[in-house]
This record gives C-alpha cells, sequence and structure tokens, in this order.
C-alpha cells in the first residue's frame, strides 16, 4: 500500500468516513483505491466473534469458540509462558476467522475488589498487569493479529461507566493507572490502543490530549492507532485534535460530516485529519502483510490448552493437608457449580462455548447434589436438606459455590463482596455435619469467606475458562499441583480496602484520595492483618530459599544489577513456585509503599530439585514518580531487595546502595526552609561554609553543647529540626543577614 499516494487521492468525504467504522465490527472500505475493511473481534480470553447483528453487551449470539479463564486468572500464574501460550492460540483463531484485531486485553487496575469487570483486569499490581500484557500481546501480535490494550485510562469501575471523571493526582496516575499501559506500548509493542469511555480529571478520555498524544505518542514513543470503546466518541473533531483516529462502531455517518464541516469552516486542520487516516492506513496495510489464508485451528487442541492453563491459574487458599485428596476416600460433590461451573463472565467478553466441562463430568462416580441455586440468592430448604444428608454419608465434601453472573458483570459494579446468601449458608449447613469441608470457588475478584475457619481447604479456580471443572478435579487428587498465586490481595473486610470511601463516587466524581496506595501498597503501609495476602498461593510440596546474591552492593542510575537466589523443591511432589521479588526503599524522602513487586519467576521443580532464579534489576525497579519533574526520578539512598513466596512471606533480604543521578530542582524563594538548602548542591556548598563559620572554633562547639544541655533532654533533635524548619526570611528577622543579602543568596541558588 503507498500510503502517501492515497492520502493525495482520498477526497475530504473519504479521509472522515475512514476515521469511523463502516458497521459495529468492521472499519470502513474504499474500493476505487483498494482499501479494504477489516474485522475488530471482543475477546479477549476467547473470540467473541458475531456474524448476525452486533452488540457490545454479549447479547447476540457470536460463533462457537474456546473460552479461556479470564485475565483475573491468568494473572494468577504469574508466568508469562501461559500468557504466551493463550497469545499463540488466539492469533491462529484470529487468523482462522480473519479477524485483524481482538480487542484486548484490559490492562486498569483492580482498584476496588467492587468494579463489575474485575474478572476482565489482571491485577492490582502494574508491574505484574504490564508484564503479563506484554506477553500475551508480543505472542498475540507475533501470528500477524493486533492486540487493542483497553481501557486507557483509569476504566476501574462500571458505575458511571460512559459519563463519570476518575480524578486524581499526576503522580497516581504515572505510578499506578499507567504503567501496564506503557509496558503494553514499549514492551508488548502494541498495534492498536482503545481508549476509555470515562473522563480522566474531567477531560473525556476520547478526546484527552494529554494521554493520547503527550503521554501515548510523544513520552512512549507508540506509532499505532487510537480506537474508541465501543460509543465513547463525545466531540469527534477535538478526539482527532486530541490524537482519536478511528471511532467505533460507525456512526451512520454523523460524525464524518461533523468533520468534514470543522475542515472546511477552517477549525480543524486537514493535516491532523490525514495523521489519523495515515495510522488507520499503517494498520490496515499491516494487516495485508499479516493476513494468512487457509488458517484452521483444532478446536478439541485448543480446548485442552484451556484446561491446562485454567490448572496452572488456581490457587491453592488454604489447606490444612486434606488436598490432594485421596482416591479411596468417599467423596461427594456440593453445589450447582460442580454440574454447571462459572466459568466465564457476562458483558462484552462472553464467549459462545460448545461444552463447558463441570467437575462432575469428569468424575461421574462421585455422588453430586446442587445444593443451590444460582440464579437466586434464597436458601431453599429441600436443597438444603439433600446436601446436608448426602455429606452426612461421605468422608469428605467438595463444595462448588462462587460469585454467580448477577453479582459481577460488564456494565454494574458489585454491591458485595459477599457470596449469595444461599451459598453462605450452604457452606455453614455441610460444614457443621461433615468436618472433612473443601471448599472450590469460582469468580473474579475477592470475596468473604465467613466460614473459612469451618472448612478444610479452599481452592479459588477464578473463572477458569470451558475446562475449569476438569481442572479442579486433577488438582483436588493431586494430578496437577497448584503453583498459582494471588494477583490481588483479599481484605479481611470491604472497608479495609483503600478506595472504600471513594468508591464508585459521587454523581460520576470519583476521587482517587489513596493515591499510590492501591492493593498491598496500602495494607503493607497500614501493617493491616488481611485473609490472604498478594502473592500468595500453597502448593502441595515445599520450597526452600537460599542464597541471596546482588551482583553488587552499591550501583549508581543507569546501571542494572542482577539478583540471583536458589530454591530447592523440599517437598514429596514435583510442583511449581512463584519466586517474588520486592524493592523497598529503607528512607524515603516521598511518601513511598514499603515494597513493590519489580521481579517474579515461576520455576518448575521435581521433587528435590534446585534451581537458581536471577533477577535483573533496572534503574526504573527502584523510581518513583516526581511530579516536580513530570517524570520517574531515582533518589539516592539505600534500598531493601526482598524476595519471597508471597507478599507477606519473604524468605530472603539484602541491601543496595543506589546513587541517582539526577536533583530535583529547587526554585527558592524566602519561605523555603533551611532545610530544603541540603536538597540542592548549591544549598549544601552554603551550608557546608555556614556551618564552618558557626561552629569551626572549639569555643563555639562549647557553646553550642553549653546551649543544648541549659534546654533539657531530647533538645538536639528539637534543635536541628526547628533549625531545618525555619525559612529563609527568618535569617533577616533573626538578624543574622540583611536584606540585600538574603536576596543574594536567594538569586546564588536559583542562578
Ligand atoms: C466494552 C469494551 C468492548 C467493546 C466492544 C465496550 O462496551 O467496554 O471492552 O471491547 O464494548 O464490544
Amino acid at each position: 500500500m503507498n500510503i502517501d499516494e492515497i492520502i493525495g487521492k482520498l477526497t475530504l468525504e473519504e479521509k472522515a468516513s475512514l476515521c469511523s467504522g463502516h458497521d459495529f465490527w468492521h472499519s470502513e472500505a474504499i474500493e476505487r483505491l483498494g482499501i479494504s475493511s477489516v474485522m475488530m473481534c471482543d475477546g479477549p480470553h476467547g473470540l467473541r466473534k458475531q456474524v448476525g447483528e452486533g452488540d457490545h453487551l454479549g447479547i447476540n449470539v457470536s460463533i462457537e469458540t474456546v473460552c479461556y479463564p479470564t485475565a483475573s486468572a491468568l494473572a494468577s500464574s504469574f508466568d508469562r509462558s501461559v500468557l504466551e501460550r493463550l497469545g499463540h492460540a488466539l492469533g491462529k483463531e484470529c487468523q482462522a476467522e480473519n479477524v485483524a484485531m481482538l480487542l484486548g486485553p484490559g490492562l486498569n487496575m483492580k482498584r476496588s475488589p467492587l468494579c463489575g469487570r474485575n474478572f476482565e483486569y489482571f491485577s492490582e499490581d502494574p508491574y505484574l498487569a504490564g508484564e503479563l500484557g506484554a506477553a500475551y500481546i508480543s505472542s498475540l501480535q507475533s501470528e500477524g493479529v493486533s492486540a487493542c490494550v483497553k481501557h486507557f485510562a483509569a476504566n476501574n469501575q462500571e458505575t458511571c461507566r460512559m459519563s463519570g471523571s476518575s480524578n486524581m493526582d499526576e503522580r497516581t496516575l504515572h505510578e499506578t493507572y499507567l504503567p501496564a499501559f506503557e509496558a503494553a506500548v514499549k514492551k508488548g509493542k502494541v498495534r492498536s490502543v482503545m481508549c476509555a469511555y470515562n473522563a480522566v480529571n474531567g477531560t473525556f478520555c476520547s478526546e484527552n490530549k494529554q494521554l493520547l498524544t503527550d503521554v501515548l505518542r510523544e513520552q512512549w514513543g507508540y506509532d499505532g492507532l487510537v480506537v474508541t470503546d465501543w460509543g465513547a466518541v463525545k466531540d469527534r473533531v477535538k478526539g482527532l485534535e486530541a490524537g482519536l483516529d478511528l471511532e467505533m462502531p460507525g456512526g451512520g455517518g454523523v460524525q464524518d460530516a461533523a468533520i468534514v464541516k470543522a475542515v472546511r469552516d477552517g477549525e480543524l486542520d486537514v493535516a491532523v485529519l490525514d495523521k489519523a487516516v495515515r495510522n488507520l492506513l499503517n494498520f490496515l496495510s499491516d494487516w495485508e502483510e499479516q493476513k494468512q489464508d487457509g488458517v484452521s485451528v483444532d478446536r478439541s487442541e485448543l480446548s485442552t490448552l484451556s484446561g491446562k492453563l485454567a490448572e496452572e491459574c488456581a490457587v491453592l487458599l488454604q489447606n490444612d493437608g486434606i488436598l490432594p485428596l485421596n482416591k479411596n476416600s468417599k467423596v461427594v460433590f456440593i453445589g450447582e457449580y460442580a454440574a454447571k461451573p462459572r466459568y466465564q463472565g457476562s458483558g462484552s467478553s462472553h464467549i459462545n462455548v460448545s461444552h463447558p466441562v463441570g467437575a462432575c463430568e469428569t468424575a461421574p462416580e462421585i455422588p453430586y447434589a446442587r445444593g443451590f441455586d444460582a440464579h437466586s440468592d434464597i436458601p431453599d430448604e429441600v436443597m438444603l436438606e439433600e446436601a446436608v444428608e448426602l455429606a452426612q454419608k461421605a468422608e469428605v465434601v467438595v463444595l462448588f459455590v462462587g460469585q454467580s453472573d448477577a453479582y459481577e458483570s460488564e456494565g454494574a459494579d458489585r454491591m458485595t463482596m459477599e457470596l449469595p446468601t444461599n451459598q453462605n449458608a450452604l457452606v455453614e449447613a455441610v460444614a457443621s455435619v461433615q468436618p472433612n469441608t473443601v471448599v472450590v470457588l469460582h469468580g473474579g475478584a475477592a470475596v468473604l469467606l465467613p466460614w473459612a475457619d469451618k472448612v478444610r481447604a479452599v481452592l479459588q479456580m477464578h473463572l477458569g475458562g470451558e475446562r475449569t471443572g476438569e481442572a479442579a478435579v486433577r488438582l483436588l487428587f493431586g494430578k496437577a499441583n497448584p503453583s498459582g498465586k494471588l494477583a490481588e490481595t483479599w481484605p479481611l473486610r470491604l472497608e479495609d480496602n483503600p478506595s472504600y470511601l471513594n468508591f464508585p463516587g459521587f454523581n460520576g466524581e470519583v476521587e482517587y484520595r489513596e493515591g499510590i496506595y492501591i492493593g498491598y501498597r496500602y495494607y503493607d503501609k497500614k501493617k493491616l492483618a488481611v485473609k490472604y495476602p498478594f502473592g500468595h498461593g500453597l502448593s502441595y510440596t515445599e520450597f526452600t530459599y537460599s542464597d541471596l546474591a546482588l551482583e553488587k552492593d552499591s550501583i549508581t542510575e543507569g546501571e542494572a544489577v542482577t539478583v540471583t537466589c536458589k530454591v530447592r523443591n523440599s517437598g514429596n511432589a514435583a510442583g511449581a513456585e512463584v519466586v517474588q521479588l520486592y524493592i523497598g526503599e529503607a528512607n524515603p524522602g516521598v511518601a513511598r509503599p514499603v515494597k513493590e513487586l519489580k521481579g517474579f519467576e515461576k520455576l518448575f521443580l521435581a521433587s528435590g530439585e534446585e534451581k537458581t532464579v536471577s533477577f535483573s534489576l533496572d534503574s526504573r525497579s527502584f523510581a518513583y514518580y516526581e511530579p516536580r519533574i513530570h517524570d520517574w526520578f531515582v533518589e539516592s539512598g539505600k534500598y531493601v531487595i526482598e524476595v519471597g513466596s508471597s507478599s507477606r512471606d519473604i524468605r530472603l533480604s539484602g541491601e543496595i546502595s543506589m546513587t541517582g543521578s539526577r536533583e530535583i530542582p529547587i526554585y527558592y524563594t524566602r519561605t523555603s526552609t533551611i532545610g530544603d538548602l541540603l536538597k540542592s548542591a548549591k544549598g549544601r556548598a552554603f551550608m557546608e561554609q555556614m556551618m564552618q563559620k558557626l561552629h569551626g572554633s572549639e569555643e563555639a562547639k562549647k557553646a553550642e553543647t553549653d546551649n543544648l544541655n541549659n534546654m533539657g533532654e531530647g533538645s538536639e533533635r528539637m534543635a536541628q529540626t526547628m533549625m531545618a524548619e525555619m525559612p529563609l526570611g527568618a535569617i533577616v528577622t533573626f538578624g543574622r543577614m540583611t536584606d540585600e543579602q538574603l536576596d543574594g543568596l536567594i538569586a546564588m541558588l536559583n542562578s
């Protein structure tokens, strides 16, 4: 495709028409110039290709395909290779169905357990979401199909989803809500980005120049296509100016006419329109080159893959040793989800599956009682009685419970962290007659487990895709060993969650007042007890950590450092461990979390086997976002490197000194303090001279000691703090300098 030539030949009307979809899922074609239309489809944990009437709510049917574990499950694998295997599989399915763009992955942070779409999002941790997102994107795109990361940015709830504003300070936006997208661009090399419905700080994402141009294109170097979320356009012309290329779905030509009029009236420079057209043509031309004819996929193979991934994502939350189950014990299954598993969420990501596999189908010899109605909250006495009766006859009961479809879906936030009443009643009733009760959970986010102490094990299957029931059975009976870790903290109470006071906001204004303290960053800082910490997950074997080694004990900004340690499978079963590396600054000069995840590796180890794991830490691993320089900043100082099995199960720790290479520029005024002088090289040089003058002689030192002694105990710290807090203007007030001298000093400091 000769893009310059085509742009030269397109009429104004044709250019405008290319900037919106032809219909619900296709881009516009212009046959006279050989521009063909391409198809975009929802995913991202399967291919939702609608051939009949289109909708973005998961209502009308789509082709039958394979449903894989959803993002919140995938993230719990803590394993880039899980995302890679999925990306390749989806890429092939898209090629087979002639789909150029798969709408996902969703890289929004799990700010509150109540967000209705949490099952579509990876984590409360931006690093984890970014690493896994990038792995998914690069493997999908290596098959020639474009990923479309969504929803850019700060789309963390469903309440007021098309009209609300996520309001936060600059540091929070850059440090918490943007890095996963940044990794998608820089590491995953994503080719399309979907802007969110919501506004950020009052400006809708679809017309937010700061996000779509300044950050995305200028800071991160993105050169792909920017698409709207379906129906997210507010003012189309403003959108173009902000950096929005393609409006989806087709708006019936209304917005195209607005574009034409704006150019004719001289309100929109045609060069701006050309830029959007060029981005689209680049995208189309890539697809022309990469699309493959005659690809076919073996659905049964992909379905097997789905089950395998579900196994690798499951998290064993607690286990007193009852799991794995002995195949000779008399086990029964109770709970509707044993027969009809809940394996995906509702909304635009809903995949049409021909045959989801439940635990009952996998192990038909195991007796079963329904226990509850998944479409209701009200305990059913008959079902309860039947369940209790079956439980009494068994040696072990496995209960299959979880959030119901009505509780978590796109379009509406959850109202509570509780499970439906009838399910809690069922667990209580069964556990009261059967001491050997195991719970299998389904759901895309943290829930409350008021009965956790009354059951012997809890296995979280998340929304594990179409083979989740089979995966659960393999894990329960030890044919597979759980190795997933929680990608989000499970608090003891909803009220403990940092967003609690400001979720979901009022009148569409959502204040992110917890700032950078989301998830474990908050719980750790507050030293709060939690139900299950971030990174937690048990195994049927045990792992021993040793020999933490830091390649260097001090580094300068710009240098990388390698950290290694050994991990041994010291138990009797083969298994996998997710080794997690966290960094915390020992004495930060600004508010910082106690520690943050900066590395993770999943190791597969046979019983008795030992491997060395290695992490490479670059300067960004130590940095925080500094609004005074509008950039990431590495502070000089000591940093603690911790390696462990969860955020609250740290096994090894070491320390490293970092020398930063930048200073935060300070503009001095009379209200700057003496302490501020220590924050710049010129200030420090001045202070040194002063100290020399004031305390240089023996008499001066003695006078100072006498003074301090006269002031009483603790006076040294008091005197130092008072001095540090003193504004520069006070030097004149206390007669130590003239006004002119102080002006001269300030001018020198600012020069
Ligand atoms: C959702 C997107 C989805 C799009 C197309 C929107 O309502 O927010 O995630 O990709 O519809 O179905």
